[in-house]
């Protein structure tokens, strides 16, 4: 039996804000924070990947390495963590090998310690390549399990695959809730099961959102888990994760209780509380409350609100109760696919797209592609029918290989296109152009329309002749602007 204390992480500088600010906390925003955390001795802060990437060189004009950089420096005590989407890097489709294998050496030689690395359709051949390399680096490969609930998805189904993931090199394992909705007991059943299996420590990391989260560590913790992510109010609870000093509560008098210095832990809350009054814009209290309607439809908090919006938009919000009954049946065609990101996306969208023109009529792409098999192994098989519709529209064969297989070497045409572009052509710019090309432009614009500014305060920036009258005689002036 695990009686060792449990080993908390903290994720408020990614999962907090993703969950709970639209992902806009800014590295101006954690500096302040940093020496604090890096204190108290997390096993690993959460500070990179997921969509601090993507939401970094869009909406904040940061550089992600950069961000890394920073972050490595005002916490060089503890372990840096980041979640890695398997062979979508931190987007949404499949990139070829040698650009995975370039993203995570290059994440390593930046300081990243721990890579989180997970597939949403859990299939070990899409996390394969990132798993390799992190271990190649030195460095800790976390292999991770998607929770969901299905048909398919038995308990021993989850083992399984935890059992694949520690022969594969696996440092440990992360069972990933993204969305809330595993239940204490069957987090223990699941934990129990895992440490009977495997000799690798296990992770786990779940959302408030539906109310059950705390109550899943306590459940996991008395089942032996090894770590337990937690995040700091306001960018915890709801939502996001189930904020450490709750979690020391709970488990007050237990003997897996890590100690905390509850004095730091304030402090850094109050910075925190600033920080989500600055993003008020990106906060709502929709993702601050517990609702158990996660529950009751089994899919992830935000998917729901999406839904919403875009049954909203399609005028069809007097069909809600249908489109949601499609989800099953989507999921069930397309092999009882887990709903995470962008799986979740593409099942959403398919099942209002056949409850709008009937089954099938009108295919996404996306869910064409998962049909076929380009997005990996299903957990069962695709509905034969269902996939030789998705045949007839692509035109193209279904497949049964690693779908990275398919894909050529790509970072010397990268290189390339950086250079014509008038960019650095390092290996930090080949993956993110990679990934984001449009975002990095727009970084790169930012950028220069700032230090054009910069450059240019107190400078004319435009003469105007301006006609006047003074003292009674029409006269041409000259109007200098200056550049503030
Ligand atoms: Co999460």
């Amino acid at each position: 039996m695990n009686d060792s204390p449990v080993i908390f992480n903290n994720t408020v500088l990614r999962d907090g804000h993703q969950s709970l600010a639209a992902t806009r906390m800014s590295t101006a925003q954690m500096l302040p924070a940093l020496s604090k955390l890096d204190d108290l001795g997390f096993g690993a802060l959460e500070t990179w990947g997921g969509a601090t990437i993507d939401a970094g060189l869009r909406f904040l004009s940061e550089f992600p390495f950069d961000r890394l950089d920073a972050l490595k420096a005002g916490t060089p005590k503890t372990k840096h963590m980041m979640l890695l989407r398997g062979q979508n890097i931190v987007q949404y489709t499949n990139f070829p090998d040698d650009v995975v294998e370039t993203f995570v050496k290059t994440s390593a030689k930046h300081g990243m310690d721990l890579f989180r690395i997970f597939d949403a359709l859990n299939d070990p051949r899409n996390m394969e390549t990132a798993i390799k390399v992190a271990r190649a680096s030195g460095k800790h490969a976390q292999g991770t399990i998607c929770f969901t609930s299905s048909p398919f998805h038995t308990i021993e189904k989850f083992i399984e695959l935890g059992c694949v993931l520690e022969e594969m090199g696996c440092h440990s394992i992360c069972i990933k809730d993204m969305a809330g909705l595993i239940p204490p007991y069957i987090a223990a059943e699941i934990i129990r099961g895992l440490k009977k299996n495997i000799k690798i420590p296990i992770n786990l990391h779940t959302h408030e959102t539906a109310g059950l989260g705390a109550a899943t560590y306590f459940a996991g913790i008395e089942a032996g888990v090894d770590m337990i992510d937690t995040s700091i109010v306001p960018f915890a609870n709801g939502t996001g994760q189930p904020d450490t000093v709750r979690m020391l509560s709970l488990m007050e008098n237990h003997p897996r209780c890590p100690k905390f210095d509850q004095e730091a832990l304030r402090d850094l809350r109050a910075h925190f509380e600033s920080v989500y009054e600055e993003l008020s814009a990106f906060t709502s209290t929709k993702n601050e409350r517990v609702d158990s309607d996660a529950l009751t439809y089994q899919v992830p908090g935000g998917m729901l609100s999406n839904f919403r919006n875009q049954l909203k938009e399609q005028k069809m919000e007097d069909r809600f109760e249908e489109v949601f009954k499609e989800i099953p049946v989507v999921r069930k065609a397309l092999g009882w696919i887990p709903l995470v990101t962008p799986t979740s996306q593409i099942v959403g969208v398919q099942a209002m797209l056949n409850v709008k023109f009937g089954r099938w009529k009108n295919f996404s792409p996306q869910a064409m592609q998962i049909a076929l098999g380009y997005y990996g192994q299903t957990p069962t098989d695709v509905d034969p029918e269902v996939r030789a519709i998705a045949a007839k529209n692509t035109g193209q064969d279904p497949i049964t290989c690693r779908p990275a297989d398919l894909l050529s070497p790509n970072m010397k045409n990268l290189r390339e296109e950086l250079k014509t572009k008038g960019y650095p052509d390092d290996d930090e710019h080949c993956v993110i152009h990679a990934m984001y090309p449009q975002e990095l432009d727009k970084y790169y614009q930012a950028k220069a329309a700032k230090e054009e500014a910069a450059a240019n305060v107190g400078k004319v920036i435009s003469v105007r002749n301006l006609a006047m009258t003074i003292d009674g005689v029409r006269k041409e002036v000259k109007v200098e602007e200056l550049a503030g």
